[in-house]
């Protein structure tokens, strides 16, 4: 059964949910997860068809206007983007501002704010066509943003996009190709980083999306809601959680690849430690994105041919624990992230990157959501209650006095 928000009002009963464990916030039609089953579904289709037969621009229109697009209203959504994809020329100013090792997550987040100093100014946030341009725009802007980031942070110029190209195909070129050379982009990373962003687009109510609704209910615009949800993700709780297993997998290394060692400080909750990459708030058998990713990452680095020892320390991890009771008693399974980060590395992004690709593939999420949220007569201003545990009632004490 559920118990509405009046609750409070008819009785004074306050739930208290620290993380909002068993706390619907909204009612959705976007994504279904069943986390003992391992089911992930968009708009009703299994994650396991998207992945293997969609394409990222298709799920965001799925998850974005609620069907599956015709061929024409798939090309037509194409092509808007690739129109929007350019950053006003004032903004590339703003990169030159940021210090050259500026976390690209936090370049980012600061950069899709500033997108509404230039779209947004005088105008409702939540009028329809201005919704309708300003969800094309983000699309457009963020990977052209992210790329900025990246050619910022490594020294180099920045390179217009080609809107000859597909999404994720542009994004390549502008992060990896340099101005005046040729730029070919291999059509197996290409396919392979689609269906990893297919695999992040969306996963209901997780901490970056339920801030984006949480800045969205005060009626902020898309821009500043979502650049919330950017920063939201930043965390290695949650999106860093990418970045995070590089480094654990690299520090399992540089200490001589002692896997059984590292499990054990993990179980003795050495400070700091965790098995990052490992457990998740609703799937407690298995992720199933991350039995995906595990194929992928096998099959990128054998095509690739870049064999990874950091690779055979996951797997090895991930076998030790599975047969270990510590993470088989508390339901700790990979997770998405647990592979996609040497995928990444695979295909040249450095560590400081991964956390904003997750971001392109979460984009189209924040959106669908935010644009739910807002038309849902429903909807009101988010306000969690609390139980104070604070001092009781006292003077005020001079400060000479104290
Ligand atoms: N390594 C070791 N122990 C863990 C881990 C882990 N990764 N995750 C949970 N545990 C342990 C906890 O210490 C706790 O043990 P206890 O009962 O003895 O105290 C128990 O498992 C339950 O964990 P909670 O922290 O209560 O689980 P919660 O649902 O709050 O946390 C989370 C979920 C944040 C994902 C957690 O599992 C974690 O920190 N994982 C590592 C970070 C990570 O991979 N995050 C990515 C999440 S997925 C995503 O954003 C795409």
């Amino acid at each position: 059964g559920i118990a509405t928000g009046n609750l409070l009002k008819e009785t004074g009963f306050v739930t208290y949910d620290p993380g909002f464990v068993n706390t619907a916030a909204c009612s959705s039609e976007i994504t279904y997860i069943d986390g003992d089953a391992g089911i992930l579904r968009y708009r009703g289709y299994p994650i396991e068809q998207l992945a293997a037969n969609s394409s990222f621009l298709e799920v965001s229109y799925l998850l974005i206007y609620g069907e599956l697009p015709t061929a024409q209203q798939l090309a037509e959504f194409d092509e808007w983007i690739r129109r929007h994809s350019l950053l006003h020329e004032e903004m590339r100013r703003f990169f030159d501002g940021f210090p050259r090792d500026a976390h690209p997550m936090a370049v980012l987040s600061s950069a899709v704010s500033a997108i509404s100093t230039f779209y947004q100014d005088s105008l409702d946030p939540f009028d329809r066509e201005h919704v309708e341009i300003s969800t094309v725009r983000l699309m457009a802007k963020v990977p052209t943003i992210a790329s900025y980031a990246y050619k910022k942070s490594i020294g180099q110029a920045m390179l217009y996009p080609d809107n000859s190209l597909g999404y994720v195909q542009n994004f390549l070129r502008m992060t990896f190709g340099v101005p005046a050379e040729p730029y070919e982009v291999d059509p197996v990373v290409a396919r392979i980083l689609d269906m990893l962003f297919v695999l992040h687009a969306d996963h209901e109510q997780n901490c970056s999306t339920s801030t984006v609704r949480l800045v969205g209910s005060s009626q902020a615009n898309l821009f500043a809601s979502v650049s919330a949800g950017v920063n939201a993700l930043f965390g290695p709780l949650h999106g860093g959680a990418n970045q995070a297993v590089l480094e654990m997998l690299d520090e399992i290394r540089a200490g001589g690849g002692d896997v059984p060692g590292f499990v054990r400080r993990v179980k003795n909750k050495e400070p700091g430690v965790k098995l990052m990459g490992f457990g998740h708030r609703v799937y407690k058998n298995y992720d199933p994105r991350a039995a995906i990713v595990k194929q992928a990452a096998q099959d990128v680095l054998a095509r690739m041919n870049k064999p990874d020892p950091l690779l055979d320390l996951a797997m090895q991890l991930e076998e030790i624990a599975l047969a270990d009771d510590y993470f088989v008693s508390r339901r700790l399974y990979p997770n998405v992230d647990f592979y996609t980060g040497l995928i990444y590395k695979a295909m040249g992004f450095p560590t400081k990157m991964f956390t904003v690709l997750f971001a392109l593939g979460r984009l189209p999420g924040w959106i669908a959501q935010w644009r739910e949220m807002i038309s849902d007569p429903e909807t009101k201003i988010g306000r969690p209650r609390q139980v104070y545990t604070g001092a009781a009632e006292r003077d005020y004490v001079p400060v000479e006095k104290r």
